[in-house]
């Protein structure tokens, strides 16, 4: 019986050591509940790391055991692996790449060398257990060359590949040293996914420029096999996130979160610690707001939760720190007794408690430099069951081309910012309704599942293509 082999750097858990006993919890990130209808059925299987370096082998078998039992498989990380390959290669260099930060990208060979590596690494995992008519469906930046790896021990296997970052454009893409290898290991996929139409188009222009195939519509002739690039816009869990928020657990912490806020509007900002967020303009645009419509002042807060993350990397560490100076600054200038301008949380929440804010929150600021879908704003449109609230979203969001009832702004533009945020603290009533109910339709429609569904109907598509082909 034919299996499908999901792989990603992560396992959509975590292995936690408690008590000299290995439990588990979810990772964060919303593909684990996409996926589950899918990994979870028959002797299908998750592979990924599991979030720890494990050293003991008798560890090893232990963890090995008990993913098993949820249909998941660990790629076991070494520290130094996790330094080079992951905080390294991954996140110093292709991360800041991808989202147009090179001023912060490493060029680095031993990185490069450690990325191969564990790239080998998840590509004889999937060999280990993988048969010649299976599915593989390969997940992001960390894994790129996996693809043409797979491919090599098996050269008809059905590979879809999906990125989950921006694809830059290729004056970006063209900075790194090993750009070629790179295309070339994503090229092994025989579909590919992302989430724009621009994503796309930029890779089939490196594709073109870098490695001299060319496309016609998306498809592309690679070794004399087809292979096809799309835009498949990644969709939440719409039911999930509307019945969290009428969950009655919500709705207590609601109740609980707006006594000891007090009676202002809410303001709410969550995102994973990270440069391409855009938290520190977001802020000085908060401030500048207070400073140019002071009758707001003791009317509005912002919530602000930042979610630990790559903490070890150098970047996030200064980031963590211009974030506390700059709130600290802010709260010390505006602050009252009984008003607080920024409530900072540096920690995650879980689903009953985010739900509420989501509830509670008059706007959402969503305003990343740069990102690949973002999927925070998604959840609060699922969150508003009365339709009352508004999306402020930065147009440098994947998710700006599906979100055009947002208020859209230019995350490098001060000026817009400040005015969004007073135009959505203003915006009557039937406006937001109307605006939003536009949102939760198209997010309904184009929920996970439609996602999931979609990118296995594309693979199979070329996989019917390229078999036609070779009867001719
Ligand atoms: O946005 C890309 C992504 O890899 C997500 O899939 C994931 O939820 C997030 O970044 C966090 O990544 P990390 O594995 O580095 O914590």
């Amino acid at each position: 019986m034919p299996k499908t082999i999901i792989v990603s750097n992560r396992l959509p858990v975590k292995i936690k050591v408690e008590k000299n006993e290995f439990k588990t919890r979810p990772s964060e990130g919303g593909l684990a509940t996409g996926l589950g209808s899918i990994y979870k059925k028959g002797n299908n299987i998750w592979l990924g790391w599991p979030g720890q370096p494990i050293k003991k082998e008798s560890d090893k078998a232990k963890i090995t055991a008990q993913l098993k039992k949820d249909n998941m498989a660990p790629v076991f990380l070494t520290q130094t692996e996790i330094e080079e390959f992951y905080e390294g290669f991954s996140n110093e260099t292709l991360w800041p790449n991808f989202h147009y930060f090179n001023q912060f990208a490493v060029y680095n060979t031993g990185l490069w060398k450690a990325y191969q590596k564990v790239n080998r690494k998840f590509a004889k995992e999937i060999a280990k257990i993988a048969s010649p008519n299976d599915t593989i469906w390969i997940h992001d930046y960390q894994l790129l060359l996996v693809p043409q790896m797979v491919r090599e021990m098996f050269p008809r296997i059905s590979i879809g590949f999906f990125l989950h970052i921006p694809f830059p454009s290729f004056e970006s893409f063209r900075l790194l040293p090993w750009r070629r290898e790179l295309l070339l290991g994503m090229l092994g996929s025989d579909f590919l996914g992302f989430h724009t139409y621009d994503d796309m188009r930029h890779f089939l222009s490196s594709v073109n420029r870098l490695a001299g195939f060319g496309n016609s519509n998306g498809k592309m002739t690679v070794n004399n096999r087809i292979v096809m690039a799309d835009a498949l816009p990644m969709g939440i869990d719409y039911d999930k996130y509307a019945s969290e928020a009428s969950h009655p657990d919500t709705l207590t912490k609601e109740v609980k979160f707006r006594a000891s806020l007090g009676d202002v509007k809410l303001v709410l900002s969550i995102d994973r610690l990270d440069y391409s967020k855009g938290i520190p303009q977001r802020l000085r645009a908060f401030e500048m707001f207070l400073e140019r419509y002071p009758e707001w002042r003791d009317k509005v807060s912002v919530v602000m939760i930042v979610v630990p993350s790559r903490d070890q990397v150098e970047m996030y560490k200064q980031l963590k720190e211009e974030i506390d100076l700059l709130v600290g600054r802010i709260n010390g200038k505006f602050s009252r007794l009984a008003w607080t301008p920024i409530h900072y949380f540096y920690r995650s929440f879980e689903l009953s408690s985010l739900s509420a804010f989501y509830r509670m929150a008059h706007v959402a600021l969503v305003t990343p430099m740069r990102d690949g879908m973002n999927l925070v704003c998604k959840e609060f449109i699922a969150s508003k069951l009365d339709k009352k609230g508004v999306l402020i979203l930065s147009e440098m969001a994947g998710a700006s081309k599906e979100l055009s009832d947002s208020i859209l702004i230019n995350p490098n533009d001060m000026e817009e910012q400040v005015e969004a945020i007073h135009q959505a603290l203003t915006m009557p009533e039937a406006e937001q309704i109307t605006r939003m109910t536009s949102m939760q339709e198209s997010l309904k429609r184009y929920n996970i599942h439609h996602w999931v569904n979609l990118f296995f109907d594309r693979l199979g598509l070329v996989k019917a293509e390229q078999k036609s082909l070779e009867t001719k």
